[in-house]
């Protein structure tokens, strides 16, 4: 069963302090605005601005850019541009929360480090970061860090003026392949296959759930059957598990699809096929219960329609 999936492109602009990433960003964005295009342009620094004086630290300010990020390329925006992910460690974060399907341009720029500190020194708004010794660490780091990341493109950034460097990355863009193949974007639903505890234990975190280890090993016993979705390299992106009273009543539950896969029809199409095997099952109703922020999802794009129901809260 093959699912719809967002083609967005993500453009990841790495480099050391004051190499002109954000310049670079700016006009790029620009540039690709000027062609048509929708872009959303995602900084760090805007991030950490919005807890300033009081930032708790940089790390809490890179977890939301990548949530940001990924939040963004869930869209049918053309273009995402990331400025301000900077180790290898911060990619992985950002690369973890895009939906599957997207393609990625990370541009990776070098920059002599004297011309650097003459770039920030030029800029008083900058703080820290016109200090030559906090620039030499920095510089320092991130040659350090050159043989973790990889890119897709390099651009060393002196003698080019920003134009030419968006010129650059535009040429990348226009020569990436095509959005990934519907093969490549398969996923497979499937009645009762095998699932291991540890495996849900990650989906449920992936969303930002709290899940119980031993769980699905304790519950699994008491359903009459469970719809799990992987993508083509077996990744577990989508459960449902379907309990049920021995008759005519099914019970809908524990419904997740990974966070980097959602709003991909991934949810909806393990319902479906539940509903599919409670009725070959024999079962004459299937109920769920619901928060309200999810009556979208379940009456809307599952077709479960309204009634009353009661429930109370045991322990
Ligand atoms: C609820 C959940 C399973 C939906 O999975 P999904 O794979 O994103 O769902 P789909 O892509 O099939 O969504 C189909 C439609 O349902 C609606 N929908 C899905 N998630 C929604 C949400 N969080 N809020 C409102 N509507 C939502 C939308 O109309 C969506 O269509 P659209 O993307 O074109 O707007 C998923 O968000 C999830 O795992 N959430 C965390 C766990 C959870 O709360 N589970 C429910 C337990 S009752």
């Amino acid at each position: 069963m093959t699912q719809r999936a967002p083609s967005p492109v993500l453009v990841m602009i790495t480099g050391p302090i004051a190499a002109g990433k954000s310049t670079l960003a700016v006009e790029l964005t620009r540039q690709l605005r000027a062609t048509g295009a929708s872009v959303a342009l995602v900084d760090l620094d805007t991030v950490a601005g919005m807890a300033r004086p009081t930032l708790p630290s940089w790390t809490w300010a890179e977890k939301i850019h990548a949530d940001l990020v990924g939040h963004c390329c869930a869209t049918a925006i053309d273009v995402v541009v990331d400025e301000g992910t900077s180790t290898a460690a911060e990619v992985q974060q950002v690369r973890e929360r895009i939906p599957y399907g997207t393609r990625v341009l990370h541009v990776v720029l070098t920059a002599d480090f004297e011309a650097s500190l003459a770039r920030a020194q030029g800029e008083p708004a900058r703080g820290l970061s016109r200090d030559r010794e906090f620039l030499q660490r920095d510089h320092d780091r991130y040659a350090a860090e050159l043989s973790n990341l990889a890119g897709d493109l390099r651009l060393h950034v002196e003698g080019r003026t920003p134009s030419q460097l968006a010129s650059a990355v535009r040429a990348a863009l226009a020569g990436m392949p095509e959005a990934s193949s519907e093969t490549d974007r398969q996923v497979v639903h499937t009645w009762r296959g095998a699932i291991d505890d540890a495996e849900l234990v990650e989906l449920t975190e992936s969303h930002g759930g709290n899940p119980a280890v031993g769980w699905w090993d304790t519950v699994r016993g008491h359903s009459l059957g469970w719809v799990s979705a992987r993508d083509r390299t077996g990744l577990l992106v989508g459960f449902v598990n379907v309990a049920w009273d021995g008759g005519d009543h099914a019970f809908l539950l524990d419904t997740k699809s990974r966070a980097s896969h959602q709003r991909q029809g991934i949810g909806t199409a393990v319902v479906r096929l539940a509903v599919e095997q409670a009725r070959a099952a024999g079962c004459e109703w299937l109920h769920v219960d619901f928060e309200p922020h999810l009556a979208e999802f379940y009456l809307e794009a599952c077709g479960f329609r309204p009634t009353a129901a009661g429930l109370i809260r045991l322990r």
